[in-house]
């Protein structure tokens, strides 16, 4: 969703600012713009759509003068996309400029109080309400100003907000919403997300709740909520440059499916030591992990998928009860959790507004929470109890690759070290999952390899209406998946079914020349899937089977088959995954549509 970035410093700040947005427009967004001071008033030029609609109004920023400067790509929440409701938005006598992330959430109660107190307002976003604020309120001091409005303001935020009389300044206010800011020489950038500024400079600082940074030319300083400066450390961002590029690929997600076996195998490597799992980083100990009777899993979309998958994983390795919940409904239907609870929260980016409330509540009630998080310092890794990151590296498509394959290696990790301390692992099962889990990588890659087999087989079925995924037990949970890639990027409707729940109601949909998968990667299940796969032909079904390669008659059951290597049975969506990601990819390629920014979607979801 949403980006900021922001530029002070002695070149000319739009140019700067239009680059930036172009490398968070991944995040999704519908419009965009810049402000700048040219050191009398503020410049600003937005636009519904697309960046290059701003770049082709401005000369890709030349026209516009100013040597500081804030910009934005907004996800519409409150207000349609239009140019009025784009960012940056300024106050009524044009004193305050503001752009943000996040939500107001008690933004219609202020904007009556101010309209009734005789202000204008020109949008219907909750964005504006505080550049109105700010200047209604403005006491001489911005700082003291900005300190008094905060907590008037519900919800989660990231602002950076200009004043008109204070060229030489912009400042920036994190509650929730992530906020960095870039440190040059003598310039200094603010952004959202690393990939704006990355090319600009590698050390940043972290904003933490409550601190407001005021960034000049020559120096940044940060204040907590009471006015104390706060001494941040300096972090230098290890990824390069190229890590938030194309590398030749002709799509980011292209990119992402083939460095999954790199993530995880970066997730893992350092986890495993001596053949042991080590799971250092976590605080939670193994008293603690003996006396949960329960585990609790929160996240949204393809990290609620990994949820699924763990969901088998954890009940049978650990024989505790697991329950998962689409973060968006945990929350609101009361539930039953306590300190005997542990809960886990999955989420790449770390700022998924529905995730973070979810955890918020179950630590409310009583509950330990650990996150599996991919960005450092999001606000999920900073709230946690603990945090075990995913190595994956930045993820630019929106149809997460990477990520959804480390987040499962954390889970295995997990599964592993937590069953240990549990002793529900023998000795021989411990040294085959550890050596199955180093072994993934290479076995993802055998897969890799074969992808022009996969883009065969996806230019067959690119004109197919209707799929359905089919699986039993983790193939189930793993056709989740399935069907969410390709249906988020091909547009092609699809379906995930219970392999054995399709004949109670669902199987009426069944037609000549229906696409379906079927997972047939389980073994104990396999006779199973194979009877659930003669069901569907017998009603013109075709299938395309996916199975492990010791299991080749899968061939005489399905109409077309794809192979995958053998594993142990609770890393075989690891393999599975990935001809489906090649499949949707190749399939939604076929259709010729915008693969890396899906319409309507974004990357990350920061509102409820
Ligand atoms: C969005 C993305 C999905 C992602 C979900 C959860 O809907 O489009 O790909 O799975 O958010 O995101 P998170 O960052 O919490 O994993």
């Amino acid at each position: 969703m949403c980006g900021i970035v922001g530029y002070i410093g002695d070149k000319q700040a739009a140019p700067i600012l239009i680059d930036g947005l172009e490398k968070l427009k991944y995040r999704g967004y519908d419009s965009a713009g810049v402000c700048t001071n040219d050191g009398e008033k503020f410049i600003v030029e937005k636009e519904k759509g697309k960046i290059e609609v701003l770049q082709q109004m401005t000369g890709k920023g030349k026209k516009i003068a100013g040597t500081v400067g804030i910009g934005h790509t907004r996800w519409a929440t409150h207000g349609k996309p239009s140019k009025e409701n784009a960012h940056p938005h300024i106050s009524q006598s044009e004193s305050f400029a503001v752009v943000h992330n996040g939500i107001i959430e008690n933004y219609m109660e202020l904007k009556s109080e101010l309209i009734r107190k005789g202000v204008k307002f020109v949008s219907a976003t909750d964005t504006e309400v505080v550049a109105q604020l700010l200047e209604y309120h403005y006491n001489g001091d911005v700082l003291d100003t900005i300190t008094k409005v905060m907590p008037m303001l519900k919800g989660s935020y990231a602002l950076g907000i200009m004043y008109r009389e204070m060229p030489d300044e912009i400042i920036a206010v994190r509650k929730g919403s992530p906020l960095i800011i870039g440190i040059g020489e003598d310039e200094n950038y603010l952004a959202s997300d690393v990939p704006a500024i990355l090319d600009k400079t590698k050390n940043i600082y972290r904003l933490d709740n409550g601190e407001i940074a005021v960034i000049k030319r020559d120096g940044i300083v940060v204040y907590d909520l009471s006015g104390n400066v706060v001494e941040k450390t300096v972090e230098t961002i290890t990824w390069s440059v190229d890590a938030a590029k194309k590398d030749g690929y002709e799509h980011f997600m292209l990119k992402e499916i083939m460095e999954q076996p790199k993530a995880v195998h970066d997730t893992i490597i350092e986890r495993i030591k001596d053949g042991r799992v080590v799971l250092d980083e976590i605080r939670l100990t193994p008293e603690q992990i003996r006396n949960f009777d329960k585990i609790n899993i929160v996240a949204c979309g393809s990290a609620y998928h990994v949820g699924v998958v763990a969901k088998y994983i954890f009940e049978k390795i650990l024989r505790k009860p697991v329950e998962v919940d689409v973060a968006s409904e945990f929350k609101y239907r009361d539930p039953i959790v306590d300190e005997k609870t542990l809960t886990i929260v999955i989420s790449q980016s770390g700022e998924t507004a529905d995730t973070k409330e979810a955890m918020k509540e179950a630590q409310r009630k009583g509950s330990y929470a650990i996150a599996i998080v991919n960005v450092v310092g999001s606000a999920i890794a900073v709230e946690a109890d603990d945090v075990i990151y995913t190595l994956a590296g930045p993820e630019i498509a929106v149809a997460t690759t990477k990520a959804y394959s480390a987040q499962l290696a954390v889970i295995y990790l997990m599964a592993i070290y937590f069953g240990d301390i549990l002793g529900k692992i023998c000795k021989e099962d411990y040294k085959n999952y550890v050596s199955e889990l180093l072994a993934l990588p290479e076995k993802i890659t055998d897969i890799l390899d074969r992808i022009e087999d996969i883009k065969n087989t996806a230019s067959k079925l690119f004109a197919r209406k209707d799929v359905f995924f089919i699986g039993r037990n983790i193939d189930h949970a793993l056709s989740l998946e399935g069907s969410l890639k390709l249906k988020e990027i091909s547009y092609i409707h699809s379906e995930a079914y219970a392999a054995g729940e399709l004949k109670h109601g669902t199987i009426s949909l069944i037609e000549k020349g229906t696409l379906v998968i079927a997972l047939a990667t389980y073994e104990d299940l396999h006779e199973k899937i194979c009877s659930n796969i003669e069901e569907v032909q017998s009603r013109g079904a075709y299938v395309l089977g996916i199975g492990c390669e010791n299991r080749q008659h899968l061939s005489h059951s399905a109409d077309s088959t794809i192979f995958i290597p053998k594993t142990c049975d609770m890393m075989l969506p690891s393999l599975a995954v990935v001809p489906m990601q090649i499949l949707a990819y190749y399939i939604a390629r076929f259709k010729g549509c915008e693969i890396d920014t899906p319409r309507n979607l974004a990357k990350s979801v920061t509102v409820e």
